[in-house]
């Protein structure tokens, strides 16, 4: 969202008031923001207990003696799978349905907390059986299909590290990810279902793994797409055969609080993906927390559903940690919105009786277009609690999700967060907070959130700023995989000096007079196309990759569909230039960076140039790129060594 439009947000009058009837049942209310006002630590401390079961009770709630490297509840001991499974079945939740999952093709099955728990224990000792063990690192590559949560809760339960890439990310991705982490094993599908087709996923892995020397010794492979795969003998093997013949007991051991859960791939201001760290009990205490109090989560009645994929936090957080850990029945969807017909989520959430849906408002908006006559074909009547995350929500949206989507009834929360952050730190709270349009609103108790200006002091509301945590929370990242240097230098150094040990998150927000938080996007270099973060370097290094590029820009646009488009300037070499149409070079172009990276990074519009708006210390100013795309007015252009050139780009584009 350009940073601009605030002043029109800010006018936004509409209020939404909590219902009586909503807050006489609600599972959040004052008394928690109290609690934590008060005491902190006291309060997650209290979470941790309340909510999970700990092998061995913790002593000590934070240790933050060695900032920013935090440790919570250091000394207790946990299972994170274990909390998710065997305890709902020892309570006498063993047939409450775990996951109602829908395939793409009409497909479905109902996982039951006992059937699902027998499942992991499976794959538990197969993972065993291929020799791995605590803090080893597994990938997993796999489509939305149960075997995904099943896969993630194994690895989980060894405590060994999960890293989950996502389906629609190239082979070239999937290889400095598993090289990254060091992977030893693989767990991918042979394909799944998207738009009406199966997506070959096997493959990709052999692209990744082909002709080096790599640390991963075996691929496991999930039956989904039928599709023909090639086999290497010896490192292959079928999911469904090895756990068939697995022992269906296994015992949850307990392991540290910090011991590593996931590491899971992000963009950053570089290049190069960062490999972001989360740990178990601290994480899991607040996912868990969060999706209870945000989504107001009755676990005997409601039906949940996020719609987000497991490759990302969100599916993390709130698809497997939050909901399993609070033995919620959730509806999990292999498949596009629109396949095969515009309606189907809307069919699903009917089918189900869907009661809290959590989605992303680059979905909303895509359905607003298309109008409300396919939602208003199916009884939604059984919703009413809508969640919205990955991107500023704008009002418009957020109120034809609430009257069209939601009755007119549904309180909307928007929840601010990040992978880095691992659970929801800015939103409403459903019952308790009067929803203002367009604003995540305020910390959830017991977060720490400051709107600093550049010189590290505090902004007195209504005013803008970068928007800080000041204090450590426990689903806080723990780390940036092999890279503790960069992990200091991205989150912790940019107020260190000025106002201490603050963590950064790379947003620009403003805080109105009210004290509620509005996010007004990145104030780096990294891109959010439909609620995925994307660096403008890392589509950059992609293009140059091209044999016929010489130098490429790349600048997020404002998009009405997906909030910012991928949008690329490039500078082709001179002899390859003749070589081929300036039409033909774009669509090279735009699929080899599908290829490098996967289709999510394939540029919108590429401007093939001659030139790039540089400073005279030679960085390129996007700033101006970006208001070309935007096709506002160009600004300030004096630090340019050459201020001719943006004219000629301009001219150029016409
Ligand atoms: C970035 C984090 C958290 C899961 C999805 C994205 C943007 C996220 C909101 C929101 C405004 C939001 C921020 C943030 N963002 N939620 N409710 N309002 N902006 O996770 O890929 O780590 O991206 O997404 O810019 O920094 P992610």
């Amino acid at each position: 969202m350009p940073s601009n439009s605030i002043d029109s947000l800010l006018h936004e009058e509409r209020r939404f008031p909590p219902s009586e009837n909503f807050t006489s049942q609600a599972i959040a209310s004052q008394a928690i923001y109290d609690e934590a006002a008060t005491d902190r630590l006291g309060f997650w401390a209290n979470q941790a207990r309340t909510l999970l079961h700990w092998h061995k009770d913790f002593s000590e709630t934070l240790d933050w003696s060695n900032p920013p490297f935090a440790k919570w509840f250091a000394d207790g001991k946990i299972n994170v799978a274990y909390n998710c499974l065997d305890r709902h079945v020892q309570a006498g939740n063993g047939d409450r349905v775990a996951i109602h999952w829908e395939g793409e093709p009409g497909d479905s099955r109902s996982i039951t907390y006992a059937e699902l728990t027998v499942e992991v224990k499976r794959a538990a000792n197969v993972l065993l059986s291929l020799g791995i063990g605590q803090g080893d690192r597994v990938a997993i590559y796999l489509p939305m299909i149960p075997e995904a949560v099943v896969a993630m809760l194994a690895v989980a339960r060894i405590g060994a590290v999960h890293t989950v890439i996502f389906g629609g990310f190239s082979s070239e991705s999937l290889r400095s990810r598993i090289d990254d982490a060091s992977a030893k094993l693989v767990i991918t599908a042979d394909g799944g279902w998207r738009k009406g087709k199966v997506f070959p996923l096997k493959g990709a892995v052999d692209g990744a793994l082909a002709g080096k020397k790599s640390t991963v010794g075996n691929v496991l492979v999930v039956r989904r797409g039928e599709n023909v795969v090639d086999w290497v003998d010896g490192r292959d093997r079928w999911w469904h055969e090895e756990l068939a013949s697995a022992d269906a007991e296994h015992e949850a051991e307990a392991f540290e609080a910090e011991n590593p859960l996931f590491i899971l791939y992000t963009s950053g201001t570089t290049g190069k993906p960062k490999g972001i760290l989360h740990t178990s009990g601290g994480y899991l205490t607040q996912v868990a927390s969060t999706h209870k109090n945000v989504f107001d989560l009755h676990p005997e009645s409601d039906v949940y559903w996020c719609t987000a994929d497991v490759g990302w936090i969100t599916g993390h957080s709130y698809v497997v940690y939050g909901p399993l850990a609070n033995g919620a029945t959730q509806v999990l969807y292999e498949g596009t919105p629109d396949t095969p017909h515009p309606g189907r989520w809307w069919e699903i959430i009917q089918k189900y009786g869907v009661s809290i849906f959590y989605t992303a408002p680059t979905a909303i908006r895509s359905f607003m277009k298309i109008g409300r006559e396919v939602p208003n074909g199916f009884d939604l009547t059984s919703l009413r609690v809508l969640g919205s995350v990955g991107e500023p929500i704008n009002p418009e949206a957020w109120v034809w999700y609430r009257d069209i989507i939601g009755g007119g009834t549904a309180p909307v929360v928007d929840t601010w967060w990040q992978t880095e952050t691992g659970a929801i730190m800015i939103s409403g709270l459903p019952g308790v907070t009067t929803l203002k349009p367009g604003s995540a609103q305020v910390p959830i108790p017991g977060i720490k959130i400051d709107i600093l200006g550049e010189d590290g002091t505090r902004v007195d509301p209504p005013n803008g700023g970068l928007l800080v945590v000041s204090e450590p929370w426990p689903s806080m990242l723990r780390g940036i995989w092999g890279d503790p240097e960069r992990f200091q230098e991205t989150y912790w150094d940019r107020f260190k000096a000025l106002s201490g040990t603050k963590y950064f998150a790379g947003d620009g927000a403003h805080v109105d007079a009210d004290g509620d938080i509005w996010l007004l996007g990145r104030v780096d270099d990294v891109m959010n196309i439909s609620g995925h973060r994307l660096s403008t370097a890392e589509i950059e290094s992609a293009l140059v990759s091209h044999r016929i590029v010489a130098e490429a820009a790349v600048v997020g646009a404002a998009d009405e569909a997906t909030g910012q488009a991928v949008v690329a300037f490039v500078i082709l070499k001179s002899k390859q230039a003749k070589k081929q149409t300036t039409d033909e070079a774009v669509a090279m172009l735009r699929s080899h960076v599908a290829e490098q990276i996967g289709a999510i990074a394939r540029p919108k519009q590429i401007f093939i140039v001659n030139e790039l708006p540089k400073t005279r210390s030679g960085k390129i100013m996007r700033r101006l790129l970006q208001d070309v795309a935007e096709g506002r007015e160009i600004g300030d252009t004096t630090t340019l060594a050459d201020t001719s050139v943006m004219q000629i780009i301009t001219d150029k584009m016409k």
